[in-house]
């Protein structure tokens, strides 16, 4: 059933706000779209949301949110949701998948060069004026695993493969082949898997089940000359736990893009060791970002207006 798209309120909850109420206006000059980038006029404006369109969902606001159907989120992952999950109902969620896999594979391929041929010792030669030559592994000699192969791993297996690389990779659901991915392991078979890898990157959804997914036993089967890279959440991987084994060398060094609390706390020991490279959640965040959520937005909202399914749908019983 088509929705009355004339009495149509979109709250837009997001530092971008007035940038995404401009297009909307542009585009569907029909329908009310108010920017709520604070949480003073989020407060203020969410009784009236049909839509909300945000980056984190504000569940403390949850209880006004009388008339909200539809929530689209301006990233990929939805893990602000889940602290109300049962009690969302009716209400719609979509994400933004899809503009961030180029991106975060552009990443993850330059943290794997920078670790492996080790940048840094190069600049600080450099800076030093000492002249050192060396022989380095190439990375089709290499394997790299992903953790978790939905729409960004499955970007970075096919990119590291075009580099000539051994990949391997784990998902839930092992039934269909990956391309780019050699060996496909079942995620409950880390095990056998994380001992393969020269480098491991965490793709995978942050959700209540995924909270400390890679804790002490699982760091410990990385092997110590083996790196890892995380570009999901901080909350996948026990944070002590890779520090301990970051300081230790019982791996060889990290590139870090998001972290346990952020922005990174001043006192975390992330931020000076010298085999970690720490980053500020940036890995999935290409230029004209708006632009681009925008795109999935407008075809949703025509959907939402038609009253057609959406795109991009996230089942929350799933996760992503
Ligand atoms: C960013 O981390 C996102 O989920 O899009």
């Amino acid at each position: 059933m088509a929705v009355e798209s004339q009495g149509l309120t979109i709250v837009i909850n997001h530092p971008a706000a007035e940038h995404y109420v401009q297009l909307i206006r542009e585009r569907f000059p029909q329908v009310r779209a108010l920017a709520a980038p604070d949480s003073d006029r989020l407060e203020w404006h969410i009784g009236e949301a049909d839509a909300l369109l945000a980056f984190r969902f504000p569940v403390e606001v949850f209880d006004k949110a009388k008339k909200l159907r539809w929530f689209q989120c301006t990233g990929a992952g939805i893990d602000s949701i889940f602290p109300i999950r049962e009690r969302v109902g009716h209400l719609k969620v979509t994400n933004a998948r899809g503009i961030h896999g180029d991106v975060i594979a552009d990443y993850v391929m330059a943290g794997v060069t920078m670790l492996h041929w080790d940048f840094r010792r190069f600049l600080q030669e450099q800076k030093d004026r000492q002249w050192n030559p060396r022989f380095i592994a190439p990375l089709a000699d290499k394997t790299l695993g992903v953790v978790g192969l939905g729409a960004i791993g499955g970007t970075i297996a096919r990119r590291a493969k075009s580099a000539g690389m051994t990949v391997v990779g784990s998902k839930r659901d092992v039934s269909v082949p990956i391309d780019g991915v050699d060996r496909l392991f079942p995620s409950g078979a880390l095990e056998e898997m994380l001992p393969l890898c020269d480098f491991v990157v965490l793709a995978l959804p942050a959700k209540p089940d995924t909270v400390g997914f890679i804790g002490a036993a699982d760091i410990a089967r990385i092997r110590p000359h083996a790196f890892l890279i995380n570009i999901a959440r901080g909350s996948v991987i026990v944070e002590a736990e890779l520090i301990k084994a970051l300081q230790s060398r019982a791996i060889a060094g990290a590139m870090l893009d998001v972290f346990e609390r952020e922005p990174l706390p001043q006192e975390s020991p992330l931020w000076d060791m010298p085999n970690v490279i720490a980053t500020p959640h940036v890995a999935g965040s290409p230029t004209n970002y708006t632009e681009r959520v925008f795109s999935i937005f407008a075809d949703n909202l025509d959907r939402f207006l038609k009253g057609q399914a959406l795109t991009n749908v996230v089942d929350l019983s799933r996760g992503y």
